[in-house]
């Protein structure tokens, strides 16, 4: 069952009905400003932080799910009858519905009563607002009298003091409200430069700023007194809980439309020039008035909106493909693309899921979004990747995340992962593949950003990879630390505490507990690191490194394999997980998929074991499980990873994260039917037909996927902020279809279907449009290329030296007539 379709055409999904099985949500801004928007307009928004500087506050948990938002209320005022056009809160029969969520912006409307609105929402490209553009029409046949109101609750700045400090919040609530402009100042008289303001285009409405005059004692959002009465009552919030409503009386003739401008936004003012006059505790609005004039003018505003679509062409635009498969080309060329600006710009911080309070920028999270972000706004990664490394510690581990705001490190959910670090070496890797700017490597950078602690980038990276061999445990194996990928693999923790963190709690040394899954990154990182310093002339330390990676494949061989497949763990006893000798937890993915893409076992048929391995034990119809058997109760010694009932998150559900690992290294086997079809199990919009079991949004990836052993097996969660978004478009764009980003140019290497006759693909890399055409002559991944009419030895097209912008590339794929120097 599906509720609603994708038009691709205009790269938007369109729902048409609004009980989704959940709220399916969208992202407003992509820049600093953010809001979060679900099909029947709840959410909020916030300016670069979700937890601390949140303009308009969301309530989670409460019932019914999703409540709080952008909310229209049309009254007619000869009936006294209202309702919301979005749907949600009121929830009318509505004649016709239809929310579709583009890139960037969401567009709700709907008829009753044969009134017809359709709300815009979106963020102009620069700006630190966002516009609700309302058109109404009247479909009667005798006149109507309207009226609209709007509202949005204001959150009180720092979304978590907001929803416990009450004792001292609902007293400080402040807000001014000039020209129908309504200025929300909560703190602004003391420590904040900082306000928000909510405008409308229309020159005579009725306002309130305080939440129980708009709606009334012992009320809630679908039935708020003000908007009853037909009259909103000019209220003035002092203390309490402002929000900020306009009415605006709107009659229509038959079949007229007239349209109305509400305006949302966040402002800052220089310290010195916060009031106006300077000695009062009036807000200076001169530096926001002309921004606000601007944008409730419908030509801006149509304007602005044409050039997010062409921001969003141009950015789609880098990689546009067209395979047999529709479900492939819509992710690749709109949804997971988008999905991958979205995990770059929240992390894990702000979704349905994540609370925005929780987690800020994820170290290992952010390093990994960049695989699948790198190419769309190079300078904005590179940025990233200074923030980044300018928490890093001088030991080379690293906090596990930093808040946005303040770009500082913190301990809220515990460091000491020991995975940590190398992430870093795997995203600089992917930016300099993709732009070939070196330079970053010579950026000064500090560490736990201490200023005069700068050192260049790449001696960041050579500490990454010495905190391991800093960190080598019985078997020669990496020390796990706190966890590794697996957050929830705590072999360090033992907690029988209720309610103790398994993410900062440790009880043991850390000197036993071993990762086979940190031994398969660091042999991946390694290699990466070793090309790099190569690459600079650092012959011994490339050796070096090398020499270390070989030893650490020797050790996994030797004491990480089990058999038929690669060992998970030693635990804190020097006991196996993830072996044939447990009893429940016998096989997990991490290694199998991590140490086979990284090469560990390739030639000598350890890695298709391991292959075959997850294909018999872990590989189910909705994708593939972390392990199995699932716990069937908590494991001390194991923490977090027993904590959840089976089947779910990552006690054996299926983590679409690192599915995707699986896929590439069945890649690098040369396997492309059995990738593709790993591909095509967790792909949201091959699932879409099944929206009712999947239950999330069909155009983007979930974390997880039920598992078999539970019983909603199929059924997927906590949609969005993952990283799935950047493994999935990184496999299937770089493995499966093969267009690979490397030091020396464009690599062309598909492992694609058996079936597929071929593909085309436009890729824009380092200022150069590359047309690839790719035709299967015969079975097999051999790869014969022509350029520009020339054929050229091996899979790498060398970026152009003279200048040259656009490049014509024909491969041919299984083509019996080898060509020298290609794999
Ligand atoms: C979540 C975390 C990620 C971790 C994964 C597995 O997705 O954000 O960092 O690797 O869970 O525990
Ligand atoms: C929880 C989640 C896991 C996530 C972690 C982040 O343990 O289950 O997915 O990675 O929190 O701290």
């Amino acid at each position: 069952m599906k509720y609603g379709y994708f038009d691709d055409t205009r790269r938007e999904y369109v729902i048409t009905q609004p009980d989704t099985p959940l709220p399916w949500i969208n992202y407003l801004g992509c820049q600093a400003y953010f809001g979060i928007i679900s099909n029947t307009a709840g959410g909020y928004s916030f300016y670069r932080d979700a937890r601390l500087r949140r303009l308009t506050r969301y309530r989670y948990n409460n019932a019914p799910y999703d409540l709080g938002g952008r909310y229209i209320y049309l009254r007619d005022n000869e009936s006294s009858e209202f309702w919301s056009p979005s749907w949600q809160p009121t929830r009318h029969d509505l004649e016709k519905y239809e929310c579709r969520h583009g890139m960037g912006y969401s567009i709700i409307g709907s008829q009753y009563k044969g009134i017809e609105a359709r709300t815009r929402y979106f963020v102009p490209l620069d700006e630190n607002l966002e516009i609700w553009q309302l058109t109404v029409t009247n479909h009667r046949s005798s006149p109507a009298k309207l009226s609209t109101f709007s509202v949005v609750e204001f959150c009180l700045w720092d979304a978590q003091d907001d929803a416990t400090n009450f004792q001292r919040n609902f007293n400080i609530g402040q807000v001014e409200i000039e020209d129908e402009v309504i200025y929300h100042k909560t703190e602004y008289r003391e420590r904040r430069d900082h306000f928000a303001y909510f405008a409308t285009s229309s020159k005579s409405a009725n306002f309130d700023t305080q939440r129980e005059a708009f709606l009334g004692p012992y009320r809630g959002w679908e039935s708020p007194q003000a908007v009853a009465n037909g009259k909103l009552t000019n209220s003035v919030a002092h203390g309490w809980a402002p929000v900020g409503s306009h009415q605006v009386e709107l009659h229509l003739a038959p079949g007229e439309s007239k349209s109305i401008i509400f305006v949302l936004g966040y402002h800052e003012n220089p310290k010195d020039q916060k009031f106006d006059p300077p000695n009062s505790q009036t807000i200076n609005k001169k530096t926001v008035k002309l921004t606000i004039a601007k944008y409730l003018d419908q030509k801006n505003v149509d304007r602005a909106f044409e050039e997010l679509r062409a921001y969003w062409e141009g950015v789609l635009g880098i990689c546009q493909v067209e395979t047999p498969d529709s479900h492939t080309n819509r992710m690749v060329n709109i949804w997971n693309a988008y999905q991958c600006m979205a995990t770059f710009n929240m992390s894990r911080s702000a979704s349905f899921y994540e609370s925005g309070i929780g987690r800020g920028l994820g170290f290992r999270d952010s390093n990994q979004d960049l695989l699948g972000f790198v190419q769309m706004v190079p300078a904005r990664a590179r940025e990233r990747i200074i923030d980044l490394a300018s928490t890093q510690l001088p030991s080379g581990g690293a906090y596990h995340q930093y808040q946005p705001l303040t770009k500082r490190g913190n301990n809220d959910v515990g460091s000491n992962f020991n995975d940590d670090p190398h992430w870093l070496i795997i995203g600089v890797a992917a930016y300099l593949k993709e732009t070939g700017d070196w330079s970053i490597l010579d950026e000064p950078v500090p560490y736990d950003n201490e200023p005069g602690s700068e050192t260049p980038l790449f001696e960041h990276l050579q500490r990454s990879f010495q905190y391991t061999l800093d960190r080598l445990g019985p078997h020669g194996l990496p020390l796990i630390g706190r966890a590794d990928w697996n957050d929830c693999l705590n072999l360090n923790c033992f907690s029988d505490t209720p309610g103790q963190s398994f993410q900062t709690t440790t009880n043991k040394e850390g000197k036993v507990a071993e990762s086979v899954f940190i031994a398969g990154l660091f042999v991946l990182a390694g290699g990466e690191l070793a090309e790099i310093a190569q690459r600079r002339g650092l012959k011994d330390e490339a050796s070096r490194y090398l020499a270390e990676v070989k030893k650490m494949d020797g050790t996994v061989r030797k004491h990480g394999w089990d058999g038929d497949w690669f060992l998970r763990a030693y635990d804190d006893f020097g006991n196996k997980v993830g072996s044939r000798e447990c009893e429940e937890g016998k096989i997990f993915i991490e290694s199998q998929g991590f140490c086979s893409l990284a090469g560990i076992g390739l030639e000598d048929g350890l890695a298709q074991k391991s292959m075959n391995s997850v294909r018999q034990h872990l590989a189910t119809e909705h994708g593939i499980v972390l392990q199995q058997p699932p716990f069937s109760k908590y494991y001390l010694h194991l923490g977090e990873i027993s904590s959840y009932p089976p089947g779910y998150k990552e006690n054996a559900g299926i983590f679409c994260h690192n599915n995707p690992w699986v896929m590439i290294a069945e890649t690098r086997l040369g396997n492309g039917d059995a990738a593709f079809d790993y591909y095509s199990r967790i792909n949201p919009s091959a699932r879409e037909s099944i929206s009712e079991l999947h239950r999330c949004e069909p155009y983007v990836y979930a974390q997880m996927i039920a598992g078999k052993d539970a019983p909603t097996h199929g059924e997927a969660k906590n949609s969005w902020l993952t990283g799935t978004a950047a493994w999935n478009y990184y496999a299937i764009t770089q493995w499966i279809l093969g267009i690979r980003t490397s030091h020396d140019g464009l690599e062309i290497a598909p492992v694609i279907p058996s079936t597929w006759r071929g593909f085309k693909a436009v890729r824009k890399f380092r200022g150069v449009t590359y047309h690839i055409d790719v035709d299967r002559e015969a079975e097999g991944n051999h790869v014969s290329l022509v350029v520009d009419g020339k054929a050229i030895n091996g899979n790498i097209i060398p970026v152009p030296a003279n200048g040259q912008t656009v490049v014509k590339v024909k491969a041919t794929l299984g083509s019996a007539v080898a060509v020298a120097g290609s794999r």
